[in-house]
């Protein structure tokens, strides 16, 4: 590949990003949940160059962004009164809806499926842009496979010399991805929890089925409902191996366990009952900060080079069930069930 320059912005040149953007390149940008790596949606080979700066697999398609409801209907064959409810309730914000698509969305951005993926973000830095430019397809802004990136830091550490400019928009408030929610199939069925919790979704339109995948190793010889539950993902070049116990258990197994490049991915309030190096999301109560958290400390596990990380088990309840199903993806599903 060959290296680039890539242009350090700021919330003040989105002038600058768009033109990039008209001009067929690639800026990353904040959003809520995390950085996009964004092109022109509209854009077939500017979308391309996407695929190649991350190293992604072409079947694994990408999210479109848009900056105001309307954006929709060109993008989509059928937006159902569900999907109206959800964008009406939820939008802008962490949640993207599956719908099939129109014909002006490109191969390259559905991956050859019949649907499309579309988010408005909240980010109004995202938002000038996308106002400024076009839809924008985006993808988390980091190397295929690694930690999905949650300031510019982590972006430039994946991306510098691969693409044109980053905007540094600060630390992302979510943390973790959007939530991904299909309705091109009755019922709905989530495909990935997500910064809008499953309860929320219920709340709004009743039934959602939470796909298989979610929770557990996708079954051998099965087509993936989201091409993305295929890969590996999250996963820092650690050993992540999630255990399933109490507070208690979890300390006594790690301490156990303590060797040379062992370490702990904990809570608050293990810390100090803890032999090895701890690596804290939060309080075990606290899921909004463990999501916030999450990313950073994947990353910084790399940075350690530790070789084996247990992670201690997070509930599943409201946005807990996102970071849950992050970690065991870390994790390759390895885990360890104390009784
Ligand atoms: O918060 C987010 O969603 C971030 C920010 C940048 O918006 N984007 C993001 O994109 O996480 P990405 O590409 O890393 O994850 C999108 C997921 C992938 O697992 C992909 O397979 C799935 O959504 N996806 C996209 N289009 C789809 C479609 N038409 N049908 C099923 N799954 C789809
Ligand atoms: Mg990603």
């Amino acid at each position: 590949m060959i290296k680039m320059k890539t242009l350090m912005l700021t919330a003040n040149d989105t002038d600058i990003a768009a033109q990039i953007i008209k001009n067929g390149g690639l800026v990353a940008m904040p959003t809520e949940t995390v950085y996009g790596l964004s092109a022109d949606a509209l854009n077939g080979k500017a979308v391309e160059k996407i695929f190649k700066a991350k190293g992604r697999p072409m079947d694994n398609p990408l999210i479109v962004h848009i900056a105001s409801i309307d954006d929709i209907y060109k993008l989509v064959s059928d937006f159902p009164q569900k999907a109206q409810i959800l964008a009406e309730k939820f939008w802008p914000g962490a949640l993207t809806i599956i719908l099939p698509k129109s014909d002006i969305i490109p191969d390259e951005v559905s991956a050859g499926l019949s649907t499309v993926a579309i988010r408005f973000p909240s980010n109004p830095i995202a938002h000038k842009l996308i106002k400024k430019s076009s839809p924008l397809a985006a993808p988390s802004a980091n190397l295929s496979g690694s930690p999905s990136p949650t300031n510019a830091k982590h972006v430039y550490d994946d991306m510098n010399g691969r693409i044109d400019a980053i905007i540094d928009g600060g630390e992302c408030e979510v943390g973790v991805e959007s939530t991904v929610i299909t309705l091109a199939t009755n019922p709905p069925r989530l495909l990935r929890p997500g910064g809008i919790t499953l309860e929320q979704l219920q709340n709004a339109i009743g039934e959602v089925i939470v796909d298989d995948a979610v929770l557990n190793p996708l079954k051998k010889n099965t087509v993936a409902s989201s091409p993305g539950m295929k890969y590996k993902h999250y996963s820092p070049k650690a050993d992540i191996i999630l255990i399933k116990s109490s507070e208690k258990d979890f300390i006594d197994y790690v301490n156990t366990h303590n060797a040379d490049g062992v370490a702990a991915l904990c809570y608050d309030e293990d810390i100090s009952k803890l032999t090895v190096p701890s690596i804290s999301i939060g309080n075990s109560d606290d899921y909004e900060t463990q999501a916030h958290r999450l990313f950073t400390a994947l990353r910084n596990a790399d940075k350690k080079e530790y070789k084996t990380v247990y992670a201690h088990c997070p509930d599943t309840k409201g946005i807990g069930l996102a970071v849950y199903n992050r970690i065991i993806r870390a994790a390759g599903f390895e885990v360890i069930t104390l009784e």
